[in-house]
C-alpha cells in the first residue's frame, strides 16, 4: 500500500477523534444534570455556583472560613428564618460588593448553604414566598 493511501485510510479515524476533542470543549460548561447529588435540587447546584463565584473566596471551599466567618449550622440558625438570612446577606455580602447579586442569585445560594448544613427541608424551593415560613432552628 502507498503512504497515500495509508493516510486516507486514517482521515476517517482522524476526524472522529477531533469531533470527540471539540465536544469535551463545548461541553465544559455547567456540570450535567446526571453529576448532582441525590437530592440536591437545582436550586441548591445553581447556589453552589453562586456560593464558588462571590463567597467561597472568604468562606472557604467547605464553607469553613478564610477571611470571613464559617458558616455554619450555629451562625445560620441565629437569623432565625430565612427571610432574615437573606436579609442580611442580601444587604451586607458579597462584603466587597453588598447587593451585586440579583434575587434569585441571594435565594440560590442562601439554599445551598442551608442545605450543606442540613437546614433547608426536603422539596422546598427559597424564594420570597417561602423564605419567612422557613425556620432555622439549632
Ligand atoms: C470579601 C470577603 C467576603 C465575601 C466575598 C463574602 N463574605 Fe460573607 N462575610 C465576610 C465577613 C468579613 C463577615 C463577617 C461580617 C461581620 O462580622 O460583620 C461575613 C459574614 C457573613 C455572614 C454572617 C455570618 C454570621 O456569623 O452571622 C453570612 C451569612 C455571609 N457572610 C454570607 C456570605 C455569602 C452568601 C457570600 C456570597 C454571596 C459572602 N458572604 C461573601 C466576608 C465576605
Amino acid at each position: 500500500m502507498s503512504e497515500h493511501l495509508r493516510a486516507m485510510r486514517l482521515l476517517p479515524v482522524l476526524g472522529t477523534a477531533a469531533m470527540i476533542a471539540v465536544g469535551g470543549l463545548i461541553g465544559g460548561g455547567p456540570l450535567p444534570v446526571a453529576a448532582r447529588v441525590p437530592g440536591q435540587s437545582a436550586q441548591v447546584v445553581q447556589g453552589e455556583q453562586v456560593y464558588a463565584r462571590a463567597c467561597q473566596s472568604c468562606h472557604g471551599a467547605n464553607l469553613e472560613g478564610t477571611v470571613g466567618p464559617p458558616l455554619d449550622a450555629a451562625r445560620l440558625t441565629a437569623y432565625g428564618t430565612a427571610a432574615r438570612l437573606y436579609q442580611y446577606v442580601r444587604g451586607t455580602m458579597p462584603m466587597d460588593a453588598p447587593g451585586s447579586l440579583s434575587e434569585q442569585e441571594y435565594y440560590d445560594v442562601i439554599a445551598y448553604l442551608l442545605q450543606r448544613n442540613g437546614l433547608l427541608p426536603p422539596e422546598t424551593t427559597l424564594d420570597a414566598s417561602t423564605a419567612a415560613d422557613i425556620a432555622l432552628r439549632p
